[in-house]
């Protein structure tokens, strides 16, 4: 399945930091994704990983000096003029100044002025030098100018010291990448969706719960985000790392999930009930472990609140509505059922009777029901599988 990169001009500047090694990977894998990527690699880059490493990687020339390529002497603005997207990763305190200030004395800050692809710069420094206040002080300018910042991490350093300033994880500068590239058709809308199981205790041991492993979900929270949405995520307890540029809201039980959900549907345009919430809970949570010899044949069990009946109840106009079902058999008579129960727009029912779609697989086989039509969607990953879905979601 080609990649949003695919056939993409891709221009990377690299710079002088330790961290210019990790960039050596992200070449590799936009390269393996057929994005045509060109390295601008300035002067003290080239102090720690060679031109050749990169050219071998992305199958281009890496160009260095703006005066050496005798086959295009016009490279200063031929780079720019035909980018897609400009990296700038790792970015040095240096290189973010001469970039705040409009300063074109290299191939790598000429080629950002040129450029009218939006402009990613993922900073690596030492913290005293990102926290300094001439550097907060560029990359406001920066940001005021429209290029998009994507944070450093917090950490160690190669130089010991800890604190915030080393290269952000390939994880999430690919997440900012993709949205660069993709359509923002759900550009100023608000998106809640909700993931992963929900864990419903019996004691400090034990609780029910289920196989949600939060996929699904994490994939349609990351897909709205590439496409422009501001994105919440409440989600039940997963292994998975929250998406980039996603604000993550964890729970555990679905009473936490009800109360984080109702409490912020008011503002939303969108919401998308992907998690699998458990039906039920122990009637009563105990302080202490139960001795096994208390449980057997009592465990009482209360009903927990229908978040998404709930949200259909009290839906405002002009608010999107997506549930998700997980059925083994009759999915349309049961996603059409739970459509009108519970007053939706649209329900994904998981086909969940292979192994893989539904629970826990990295692929999915989903039936969109809406009022107007079915449709089935291929069986294909989830990520694939969230971006079809957001296709009928804004056609609502
Ligand atoms: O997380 P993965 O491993 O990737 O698996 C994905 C998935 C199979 C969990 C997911 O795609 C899915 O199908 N989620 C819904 C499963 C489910 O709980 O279906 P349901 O028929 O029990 O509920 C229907 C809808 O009502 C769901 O949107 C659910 O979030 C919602 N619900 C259910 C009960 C409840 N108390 N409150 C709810 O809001």
């Amino acid at each position: 399945m080609p990649t949003v990169f695919a056939g993409k001009n891709i221009v990377i500047g690299v710079t002088g930091s330790i961290a210019a090694f990790k960039v050596a990977g992200w070449v590799s894998t936009l390269a393996k994704e057929e994005a045509n990527v060109s390295v601008i690699l300035t002067e003290s880059g080239s102090r720690f990983v060679t031109p050749l490493t990169f050219s071998a990687l992305s199958g281009n020339k890496t160009y260095g000096s703006m005066f050496d390529d005798r086959d295009d002497p016009m490279v200063h603005i031929t780079l720019g003029q035909n980018a897609d997207i400009m990296l700038i990763a790792p970015a040095t305190a240096n290189t973010i100044a001469r970039l705040a200030n409009g300063i074109a004395d290299d191939l790598l800050t000429t080629t950002a002025l040129v450029t009218r692809a939006e402009i990613l710069i993922c900073p690596a420094m030492n913290s005293r030098m990102y926290s300094h206040q001439m550097t907060r002080e560029n990359i406001a300018k920066l940001k005021a100018a429209g290029y998009q910042l994507i944070d450093p991490a917090h950490g160690m350093m190669a130089c010991k010291d800890e604190g915030e300033g080393r290269l952000a994880e390939w994880e999430d500068v690919v997440e900012y990448m993709a949205k660069s590239l993709t359509p923002q058709d759900l550009s100023g809308k608000k998106v809640l969706v909700t993931a992963g199981p929900t864990r419903e205790h019996l004691d400090p041991a034990r609780f029910l719960s289920n196989r949600s492993s939060g996929k699904m979900g994490y994939a349609m929270a990351s897909a709205a985000f590439r496409r422009g949405a501001e994105v919440t995520l409440v989600s039940g307890p997963s292994t998975l790392s929250s998406p980039a540029g996603v604000a993550t809201v964890s729970v555990e039980s679905a009473e936490d999930m009800y109360n984080a959900v109702i409490g912020r549907a008011d503002s939303m345009d969108i919401i998308v009930k992907s998690a699998a919430v458990a039906d039920y809970r122990p009637a009563e949570t105990a302080r202490h472990k139960v001795k096994k010899e208390q449980i057997e044949g009592q465990l009482l069990l209360s009903r927990n609140r229908d978040i998404l009946f709930e949200l259909g109840r009290k839906k405002g106009e002009g608010q999107i509505l997506v549930g998700f079902a997980a059925e083994s058999q009759h999915l349309h008579e049961a996603g059409k059922n739970k459509l009108l129960k519970k007053n939706l727009d649209l329900i994904a029912v998981n086909d969940i009777s292979g192994n893989d779609t539904g629970f826990e697989s990295g692929t999915n086989q989903v039936l969109l029901i809406s009022a107007k039509k079915t449709k089935r969607l291929p069986h294909t990953s989830k990520e694939h599988t969230a971006d079809l879905i957001w296709d009928e979601i804004v056609l609502q």
